[in-house]
């Protein structure tokens, strides 16, 4: 583990640590512990506090993602589905990494979870928000006989199925704004981002990434270009180890599911959490904007929507969805 990582783990309880008693953790001089205090707090955007006389301690204090603690709340079922768990205290994005993962061989079931990300992306090529150790940044690898084309679903798949982990956790009011963002009270609470390679007959492989707001301040969002949220707003009570492992047991069974079944199974649970159904919306294509009213989900993931020529329906990525309501 390297010293900064270290000193935030000693220092994530929120309690005051003495200069003497850092030194001391960390293997330095008394003299270096002021260098190593400045040096983590800037690498990870944490604030600390310095009470003279008594030591120093960090303004909010951290669950920090722990192995032990993680497993400890999967059960037998989940841990057979993954191959391999790991947490990073930092990295460019968990989906960039699980896709050179992929084509290097890594196996089906690999989870990779992050503190933070350094160039964490969202759809349609934008950045992903992603400060230290106040949110889950998760991603897991599938792999698929299947062709490519037919993974296209597994978003709607995977949106209803963390939908009903966050309700579970007691968020209440969580909603799908299709076709997979997680909203509360209209505002962005986590994105999906699904990316997917292989040959075109397949096999194939499909990495899932899960952004979720779970504890970030005000100012750590503040260049977040829409309205947004956290899951400490919303009443969910959970900490973040056991939420992250129901995400990936959740995660972990929808793959699987939709590997065996499709979409089916999940169309149900999708239309459940529906911010929009019969709400009027504009769909917008490129430069083309199309309006009407939300009609749900078809059979197939595709949004169908009632316009003045009738129902049409849309498939998720070339178009985006905007409330009028
Ligand atoms: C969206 O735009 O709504 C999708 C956001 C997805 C963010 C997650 S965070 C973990 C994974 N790694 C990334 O770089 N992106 C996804």
């Amino acid at each position: 583990m390297d010293r900064s990582v270290a000193l935030i783990r000693l220092l994530a309880d929120g309690e005051l640590h003495s200069g003497e008693a850092i030194a001391r953790h960390l293997g330095l001089t008394r003299a270096a512990v002021w260098k190593a205090l400045g040096k983590a707090s800037e690498r990870f955007g944490l604030e600390l506090e310095a009470v003279r006389g008594q030591g120093y301690r960090l303004r909010q204090p951290l669950e920090l993602l722990d192995e032990g603690a993680l497993l400890e709340s999967l059960d037998a079922a989940a841990r057979g589905r993954i191959a391999r768990l790991e947490l990073h205290p930092e990295i460019d994005s968990t989906n960039s990494h699980l896709m050179r993962e992929a084509a290097r061989g890594a196996p089906s079931g690999l989870v990779a979870l992050a503190e933070r990300q350094s160039a964490g992306r969202g759809r349609r090529g934008r950045e992903w928000v992603s400060p230290f150790g106040v949110n889950l940044y998760l991603s897991m690898l599938w792999r698929y006989p299947l062709a490519p084309a037919a993974l296209g679903g597994a978003s709607l798949a995977v949106g209803a199925v963390v939908a009903e982990v966050l309700s579970a956790a007691g968020a209440e009011g969580i909603a799908l704004k299709w076709p997979n963002d997680l909203l509360w009270r209209r505002r962005k609470l986590a994105g999906l981002l699904l990316e997917v390679a292989g040959e075109s007959q397949g096999p194939s492989h499909l990495v899932v990434g899960l952004g979720l707001n779970l504890d970030m301040a005000q100012a750590q969002g503040k260049t977040i270009d829409q309205p947004w949220c956290a899951l400490t707003e919303t009443g969910a009570r959970i900490g973040r180890n056991a939420l992250a492992a129901h995400l990936i047991a959740a995660l972990g069974e929808a793959l699987e599911l939709y590997g065996r079944r499709g979409l089916e199974p999940f169309v149900e649970r999708w239309a459940h959490f529906d911010a929009l159904r019969g709400e009027p919306v504009r769909l917008l294509l490129g430069e083309r904007c199309i309006e009407g009213v939300h009609a749900g989900i078809a059979s197939d993931g595709a949004l169908l929507l009632d316009t003045a020529e009738g129902r049409r329906a849309f498939q998720a990525g070339e178009v985006s969805l905007r409330s009028l309501g």
